[in-house]
């Protein structure tokens, strides 16, 4: 089995990458900088099922590179995992207290991010058995869930990605092509609460809902121990 995963450096993203090479599955780990990718690059190392390859979301450059270097490998999982939250703790609406470059970064990252690197592998994951595109979403991306004022970039961003994945979902069915939209869970990565769960528990959940997926759960948004989330 082949898996691609986005945002593989640190974080959930490079437990995957520990995960699924302890598996054996083949796994391309694309990140924004290999250069400086110490412990992903010591995994390589140790791991020959695993290759680095340079993947900044956001730049269309990088995607036509990927697309290229990859033509013709199929990919049984797409793994859109990279995200970032940029937030102070402004609640508002104070006059010039959102920073709207942050939010349209914010945007540009989490949610054209997945869905230009699915459109550019595409036929990647076409020509697999698998055929299953996964991404990392968030509770916070729950519109029925906001109760609280606040994180106004990362709660859209995730509520735009969830509506972009289910479109997705129904225009890739008649290819045969899945997409789960998934919550890892509150995670003690740089992005996630300090007092989160480690990410390989995280990680370990993670793997076995793409494991029990089935053609029928496609645009399903489900939590990491497989509890159905609300939209
Ligand atoms: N941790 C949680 O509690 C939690 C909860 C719900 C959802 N999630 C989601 O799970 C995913 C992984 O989160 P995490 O907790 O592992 O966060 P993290 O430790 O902050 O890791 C984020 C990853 O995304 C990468 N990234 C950021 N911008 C990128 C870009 N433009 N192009 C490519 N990669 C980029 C980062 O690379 P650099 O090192 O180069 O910055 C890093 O590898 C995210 O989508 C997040 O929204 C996390």
């Amino acid at each position: 089995m082949n898996i691609l995963i986005t945002g593989a450096n640190r974080g959930i993203g490079l437990e995957l990458v520990r995960q699924y090479a302890v598996e054996h599955w083949r796994v391309f780990a694309t990140c924004r900088r290999p250069e400086t990718a110490r412990t992903l690059a010591e995994l390589a190392e140790a791991r020959p099922e695993v290759s680095i390859h340079r993947l900044d979301v956001t730049r269309s450059d990088d995607l036509r590179a990927l697309a290229a270097e990859l033509a013709g490998e199929p990919l049984d999982v797409l793994y859109n995992n990279a995200g970032v939250y940029l937030e102070t703790h402004y609640e508002g609406p104070e006059p010039g207290a959102l920073r709207y470059d942050d939010w349209m970064h914010t945007l540009e990252v989490n949610t054209l991010g997945p869905v230009r690197v699915t459109e550019a592998l595409v036929d990647n994951v076409a020509a697999s058995r698998r055929r299953l595109v996964a991404v990392n979403t968030s509770h916070m991306g729950s519109i029925a869930d906001i109760r609280q004022p606040g994180s106004y970039y990362y709660r859209s961003s995730k509520a735009a990605l969830n509506a972009a994945m289910r479109g997705l979902a129904a225009a890739l069915e008649p290819r045969g092509i899945g997409v789960l939209l998934l919550h890892p869970g509150g995670v003690a990565t740089r992005m996630g609460p300090s007092d989160g769960m480690d990410s390989a528990e995280s990680v370990t959940g993670l793997r076995q809902r793409i494991d029990e997926y089935k053609a029928r759960d496609s645009g399903r948004f489900l939590r990491f121990d497989g509890t159905e989330m609300p939209w």
